[in-house]
């Protein structure tokens, strides 16, 4: 979407994956989908480090709206767990010199069963910007698969016409067999292809293998403005090793995906935080030129995925994916690579032990 924004894949921290539709507050004052989740998390990303690094997005996931819209249609944050409203919440967010973002659906009902935006598509975007939400996710559950190719442009146009810089992020494609590619990037600044992910080493292969199989249509429609997301980070939580950390920043960098932290940051542990913060990978991800990478070649349990950068440099990631647990010896000419035959200088971003 040619709105100038995300010109690079959209960085920041979004409450989904690790925080789901908690709700009860009582039982879970940590965790639950609340003002002061996103306030804390704010604090962090500002002080510790993550603002710096290039993450200014926080982003709130579902389950932050009342069950009713109010007497106006207007939609209603939770008013036991968003008490001072989204408005005010944009203000402290804007303060930390972060930017908000918000979870919608284009349906009758979000996902976890809140109301969507399907017949109120006006008042909500106009109530958006009101508030000064600055990216907003709209999500795909209760409407036809087949209303999208119309209603997801329609609500993009809106959100263009409130005149406020707003990143669109959408899961139209990830809900459909065939997906219109063209349209989607000229309308959409990310888009979801593929499935949740879940907070597992399986999970993250999977997305890998999806995004490799498929790699020759989507990185034609990848580009400043326009991503495709394989969702989000799920490094500092209960499902990944270290290494396999690792494994998801590179390999994520290298699709060009948005990198958005789904992680409590209050207690991530350091040597997670530091995957998150690695300059030079983060680096790969950010590059100006904003080409997609690929997966170059795969055998013996072992896969090459190559990023060309902008300063004609390569991002390579060799990934071993074995689970006999001894080392293995890859062999990687430039034709495996599919790179140029030149002398490099090589810088390693992450070095695996
Ligand atoms: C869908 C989306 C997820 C999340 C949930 C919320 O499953 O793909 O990323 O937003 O809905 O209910």
């Amino acid at each position: 979407l040619d709105n100038g924004l995300a010109l690079t894949p959209p960085m920041g921290w979004l409450t989904w994956e690790r925080f789901r539709c908690i709700t009860d507050c009582k039982k879970y004052p940590q965790e639950c989908i609340s003002e002061s989740l996103i306030k804390r998390t704010a604090d962090i990303m500002e002080k510790e480090g993550y603002l710096a690094a290039g993450y200014n997005y926080v982003g709130i996931d579902d389950c932050w709206l009342e069950k009713e819209r109010d007497s106006n249609n207007r939609m209603v944050a939770d008013r036991q767990r968003f008490p001072s409203g989204i408005k005010a919440l944009a203000d402290y967010v804007h303060g930390k010199g972060l930017k908000l973002g918000i979870y919608q659906d284009y349906g009758t009902k979000t996902c976890a069963g809140y109301p969507g935006v399907l017949g109120y598509e006006e008042i909500d975007v106009k109530t958006f910007a009101e508030w000064d939400v600055d990216y907003i996710k709209l999500d795909g559950c209760n409407v036809e698969t087949s209303e999208y190719d119309t209603g997801y442009p329609a609500f993009g146009k809106l959100l263009n016409e409130t005149g406020r810089p707003i990143v669109y992020s959408c899961s139209w494609p990830a809900y459909q067999n065939n997906p219109n590619y063209t349209s989607i990037a000229k309308h959409c600044n990310l888009w979801r292809n593929y499935g949740d992910i879940q907070d597992s080493w399986a999970s993250v292969k999977n997305i890998m293998q999806w995004f490799a199989k498929n790699q020759d249509e989507l990185v034609k429609y990848a580009g400043p403005g326009h991503w495709n997301d394989p969702d989000m980070l799920i490094i500092g939580n209960f499902g990944l090793s270290l290494d396999q950390a690792r494994v998801q920043m590179a390999v994520w960098s290298i699709l060009a995906a948005p990198l958005l932290m789904s992680v409590d940051l209050a207690t991530i542990r350091p040597e997670f935080k530091e995957v998150l913060l690695n300059e030079d990978v983060i680096a790969v991800d950010q590059d100006p030129l904003g080409k997609q990478g690929m997966r170059v070649w795969a055998g013996s349990g072992c896969e090459i995925w190559i990023r060309e950068l902008a300063d004609g440099s390569y991002a390579i990631a060799f990934v071993n994916l074995r689970e006999d647990g001894a080392p293995v010896t890859l062999q990687a000419s430039f034709d495996v690579m599919k790179i140029p035959k030149q002398i490099y200088k090589v810088k390693v971003g992450i070095q695996f032990n």
